[in-house]
């Protein structure tokens, strides 16, 4: 029986992300926790004629988050601010790195044992506070802890399929990685599978749409938020093949994670020189169970990406890791 928790679950990403959590065949109950109108979507969502029931929970109730956690084997969070026009990923820390480090005491607490994916922004400090936060509890297993970069995979395949004349992006698979904000962002185009080719000012565009692919979403919107329906899916996507693992099914994604302790993490720390990249990661009953370093086949152009993607992390990381070090 597996419980899965989506803390943010009212919000827009939340709540897509929880109706496809509900027709998810590899969930078999759905705990919803928000501040606000989770047992609203959990009514709504309890509805559907699939099995397993659908609880919701507030932060200001009794049961509250221990209600939620409690049981959990996976943990979804896109609880926090999203962007509006004008800002970075950066701009949303103040708020979101308090509302992280809250649900992770929780989860320290509560499901200690639960795999933990991270949706929350900027993601390549909400990662870092979330592993001090367990450290400090004594629970932090490296296996079990994910920043979800599934969307820059998803946007990389689509606009990828776009250039190449490729009609079913499903086809086409993009290798994205280092962290999950703009220039963090790396796709390896030249280990495209199919092989494609793309050169030149071409390649520069694609590569620039994939690192900045969210601006589109946030200038489209208006002020109305970021991205949430791709969102919701690449959520989903991510969660359905660590739930997979689990079960001993082969499943692959890439996942942003702490490198020391899932196998092949220290090579790619050698090289990257930084505790934290977006990797591709097999996942097996205890989660993360390989990490592919497959930098060193990146060619020249994309190593010079990667130079300018560990410079930007190292700052991202270190804010994190001193947001919990020393409080505000
Ligand atoms: P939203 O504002 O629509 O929803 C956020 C939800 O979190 C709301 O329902 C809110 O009530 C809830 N919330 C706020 N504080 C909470 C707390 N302390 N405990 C529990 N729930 C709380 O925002 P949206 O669009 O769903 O985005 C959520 C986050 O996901 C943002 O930080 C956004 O930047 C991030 N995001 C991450 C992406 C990624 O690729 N990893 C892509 C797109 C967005």
């Amino acid at each position: 029986m597996v419980k899965a928790v989506v803390a943010g679950a009212a919000g827009g990403i939340g709540q897509p992300l929880s109706l496809l959590l509900k027709l998810s065949p590899y969930v078999d109950e759905l705990a919803l926790y928000d501040v606000v109108n989770s047992p609203g979507v959990a009514a709504d969502l309890s509805h559907i004629s699939t099995t397993g029931p659908v609880k919701g929970y507030l932060a200001k109730d009794e049961a509250g988050l221990k209600g939620a956690l409690t049981g959990a084997d996976i943990v979804v969070i896109p609880a926090g601010i999203p962007r509006k026009p004008g800002m970075t990923r950066d701009d949303l820390f103040k708020i979101n790195a308090g509302i992280v480090q809250n649900i992770i005491e929780g989860i320290a607490q509560y499901a200690p044992k639960a795999f933990i994916l991270i949706i929350s922004n900027p993601v390549n400090s909400t990662v870092p506070i979330a592993a001090e936060v367990l450290k400090k509890h004594n629970v932090f297993d490296p296996k079990r802890l994910f920043g979800v970069t599934t969307l820059d995979s998803v946007r990389a395949d689509t606009f990828t399929a776009e250039v190449s004349s490729i009609k079913d992006p499903k086809s086409v698979h993009v290798p994205v990685v280092g962290g999950h904000s703009g220039e963090t962002i790396v796709p390896l185009l030249s280990l495209t599978t199919p092989n494609v080719s793309i050169q030149g000012e071409t390649r520069d565009k694609l590569v620039n749409r994939i690192q900045f692919g969210g601006d589109e979403v946030v200038k489209a919107k208006d002020g109305a938020g970021s991205a949430t329906l791709s969102m919701a899916y690449a959520g989903f996507l991510f969660a359905e093949a660590v739930l997979k693992g689990a079960k001993g099914e082969a499943a692959t994604a890439a996942a942003y994670i702490h490198l020391d302790g899932v196998t092949g993490g220290s090579e790619i720390k050698q090289k990257v020189g930084v505790d934290y990249f977006a990797v591709p990661v097999t996942f097996g009953p205890e989660g993360a169970v390989k990490a592919e370093n497959i930098l060193t086949k990146a060619n020249e152009y994309e190593q010079q990406l990667l130079k300018v993607a560990i410079d930007g992390l190292k700052g991202n990381i270190s804010k994190g890791v001193d947001f919990v070090a020393n409080p505000p």
